[in-house]
């Protein structure tokens, strides 16, 4: 049995990692935080929510859990990691403020400092299924992005064997809890209803080098992307289309057992009959990664589908506490 903690307990993100915790037999909660509504219970903040008293962020006494998860933004995530594992405490980060390698590339895509450089290193980046062995006892876990966990899967069983020749096209669309909780114009109702907005396109989201990065570690050909997000004004759900440039010697049967063979003892990751396509529905309110294929005169097109809150966030973010502390990996997410 473990304690753990949550800050940014009232967000998307902290809610769906609360109400899975509560399935969890080898957890005790033991604080959840809000700046803005301490002393209240998260029910009354998130209705529906698990009846939670919440504490300020001053008040958590991270010294008494043995993990926290950070459902922050990425500049009070830094900070909260350095003090936490300061307090001797496992973090397990949800937000982008370790997932970049260096800091460098963080204030170039950040756009200011980062707040705890010296921690980068140590990091490891959490895209459970490549990454299980450095998880294991990991005192700091930066948990992947949505948009990148639907693409890294797709392209990782490509990328073990070389199979790439050249840019890769990601058309990735996502529903508005992706953006969070916290209000923004662009998030809003009447905004997002009946459109279909795509937004950062082309080498412009942040998404786009934390991508690149891992992809470069898996493969000396280190594919460059194209990457196009939509917003979709529905609630949850992402889904990922890759156009996939082949290498001439492969052909789709080869294809689809290599993604069966990659992925045959993976718990959370359906690969589909070829020619069927991932879908939102398929995978929401779910941890899984759904992923489908067909090959087109020399193009792969990929489709994988998560919920952001759960593969994209929360539900990966439990998949990685499991991994890290021993337990099945599949605990409280089925
Ligand atoms: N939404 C997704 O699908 C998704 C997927 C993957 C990763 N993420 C990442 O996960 C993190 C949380 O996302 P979210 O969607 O849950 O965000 P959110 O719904 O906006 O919630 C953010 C939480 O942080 C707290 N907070 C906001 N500003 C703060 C500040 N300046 N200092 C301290 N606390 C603050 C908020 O509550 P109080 O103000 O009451 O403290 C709230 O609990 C973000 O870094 C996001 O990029 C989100």
């Amino acid at each position: 049995m473990i304690d753990v903690g949550v800050l940014g307990a009232t967000g998307y993100t902290g809610v769906e990692l609360i109400r899975l915790l509560g399935r969890h037999e080898q957890v005790q909660l033991k604080f959840a935080t809000s700046r803005s509504n301490p002393d209240r219970s998260l029910a009354q903040v998130f209705p529906g929510a698990p009846d939670f008293n919440l504490i300020d962020p001053e008040h958590a006494a991270l010294e008494d859990v043995d993990l926290v998860f950070l459902c922050l933004p990425h500049e009070q995530s830094a900070e909260a990691a350095a003090a936490a594992l300061q307090a001797g405490t496992r973090v397990i980060d949800l937000s982008a403020a370790f997932r970049l390698a260096d800091a460098d590339t963080y204030r170039r895509w950040y756009g200011q400092r980062h707040p705890a450089p010296e921690l980068l290193d140590e990091a490891v980046y959490g895209l459970t299924e490549t990454e299980r062995e450095r998880l294991v006892g990991a005192r700091l876990v930066a948990n992947p992005g949505c948009y990148p966990t639907t693409v890294l899967l797709a392209l990782y069983p490509l990328l073990l064997e070389s199979a790439v020749s050249g840019q890769v096209i990601v058309d990735a669309k996502s529903g508005v809890s992706g953006a969070g909780r916290t209000p923004k114009l662009a998030s809003q109702f009447v905004e997002v209803a009946e459109d279909l907005r795509p937004y950062s396109i082309g080498r412009t989201h942040r998404h786009l080098p934390e991508m690149e990065a891992i992809l470069a570690r898996w493969s000396d050909t280190k594919p460059r992307l194209i990457f196009s997000p939509h917003l979709v004004p529905i609630s949850r759900g992402l889904l990922s289309t890759l156009y996939i440039p082949l290498r001439s010697d492969w052909v789709e049967p080869q294809l689809h057992d290599l993604y069966l063979e990659t992925y045959t003892d993976e718990p959370f990751i359906t690969i589909l009959p070829v020619g069927e396509v991932a879908t939102m529905r398929q995978v929401n309110y779910s941890n899984r990664c759904v992923i489908g294929m067909t090959e087109v005169d020399g193009t792969l097109v990929v489709t994988a589908a998560i919920d952001n809150l759960q593969k994209g966030a929360a539900g990966q973010a439990l998949q990685n506490m499991n991994v890290v502390f021993g337990f099945e990996e599949t605990t409280g997410l089925l």
